[in-house]
């Protein structure tokens, strides 16, 4: 297997980010057997698509890649880089450019939803994203790309891609990527609102938990999270209709790596006054070693910075075979 994944690099992560998509590189990370390769990057080349702010830009990948090193991702296990340093992703978009179709892209729902009734306004990168991310794959040979719901048709059309392009050239070359389909990964709402989710774009802190945030922190933005008065019940059934009761059971779960149905036969009856300071400590336990781990990494960024070298230089040579061949089989 050959699993290839990217993040966009933005600052703060939060809890929702650590339990829906960290994790879940941490799990297939530690799912691969010898023979396989997991190459994760960040996407800063997608990050172009919008509005960029340069110093910000170059601090978050370093941040980005931090976090995830903290959180587990094991550069000797795993090739961790980022986009910009392979210029193979580029390069091929360009290339997958002469095959990609206008129609395909102007299917793409996340384009029409991005860019509502200002098409004409848009980037050429917002409009282009999916075949940056083709390329992104297919570079790679990727066999499995994990794909959340929003990126199927993403993933659909780097497949379309590879098939057309083996087609109109004649060549046996682009390995079509199958989705990697992981356990469920938990949606993490709002603290504050039990119906939005967690999110670094909400404007209240007290709504998320950060990576960065402290013990005491932690422990009482939980305390203060929006809950009912009614005492956890026994089955999941009955937590039906309180999002944020369902929430808090939910995140306790996915940090003990439980099930939530298991967690509420261990609880039901308990008010939230019992449970909140559980769920506390619960967090505090997972968190507080990635905080750790993380500020030192933060205090030598040229150390994080070479990290992402070496994970390049690796990546470049993955990548130059494929990129070769697309070049022969067009004529360059
Ligand atoms: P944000 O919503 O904070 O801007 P992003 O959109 O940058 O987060 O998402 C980065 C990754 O984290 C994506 O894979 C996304 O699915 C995941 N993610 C973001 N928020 C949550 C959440 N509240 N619960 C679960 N996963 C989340
Ligand atoms: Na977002």
């Amino acid at each position: 297997m050959r699993v290839v994944s990217g993040i966009q690099p933005t600052g703060n992560l939060h809890l929702g980010n650590y339990l829906g998509a960290i994790r879940q590189w941490i799990a297939m990370q530690d799912a691969m057997g010898t023979e396989d390769t997991c190459l994760f990057f960040l996407a800063d080349l997608h990050a172009l698509t919008q509005p960029v702010v340069a110093a910000e830009l170059a601090a978050n990948t370093i941040e980005m890649a931090a976090t995830l090193l903290a959180c587990g991702i094991d550069p000797d296990r795993s090739i961790l880089f980022n986009q910009a340093r392979v210029p193979a992703h580029a390069e091929l978009a360009w290339l997958l450019g002469g095959t990609a179709r206008i129609g395909w892209l102007n299917r793409m729902t996340q384009w029409k939803d991005k860019a509502g009734k200002n098409r004409e306004g848009q980037s050429v990168g917002l409009f282009t994203y999916p075949v940056l991310q083709a390329a992104d794959v297919l570079a790679y040979q990727a066999t499995h790309v994990p794909v959340g719901d929003d990126q199927k048709q993403h993933l659909e059309l780097a497949r379309d891609i590879a098939a057309k392009f083996n087609t109109d050239f004649g060549v046996e070359l682009f390995t079509q990527p199958e989705p990697f389909i992981s356990a469920a990964a938990p949606r993490i709402m709002s603290l504050r609102d039990g119906t939005a989710k967690m999110s670094k774009s909400d404007p209240s802190d007290a709504s998320r938990i950060n990576l960065i945030d402290d013990d005491d922190l932690i422990a009482q933005k939980l305390r203060k999270a929006r809950t009912d008065s009614d005492p956890l019940p026994e089955t999941m059934k009955e937590l039906e209709g309180r999002p944020e009761a369902t929430n808090l059971v939910t995140i306790y779960a996915a940090l003990a790596g439980r099930a939530p149905a298991d967690v509420l036969v261990e609880f039901a009856g308990q008010g939230f006054g019992q449970f909140k300071p559980v769920l506390a400590d619960m967090a505090v336990s997972v968190l507080c070693p990635i905080r750790t781990r993380l500020t030192e990494l933060l205090g030598d960024r040229g150390a994080v910075a070479a990290t992402l070298e070496s994970g390049a230089n690796r990546a470049r040579a993955l990548a130059a075979p494929t990129l070769l061949a697309a070049q022969q089989a067009i004529g360059l």
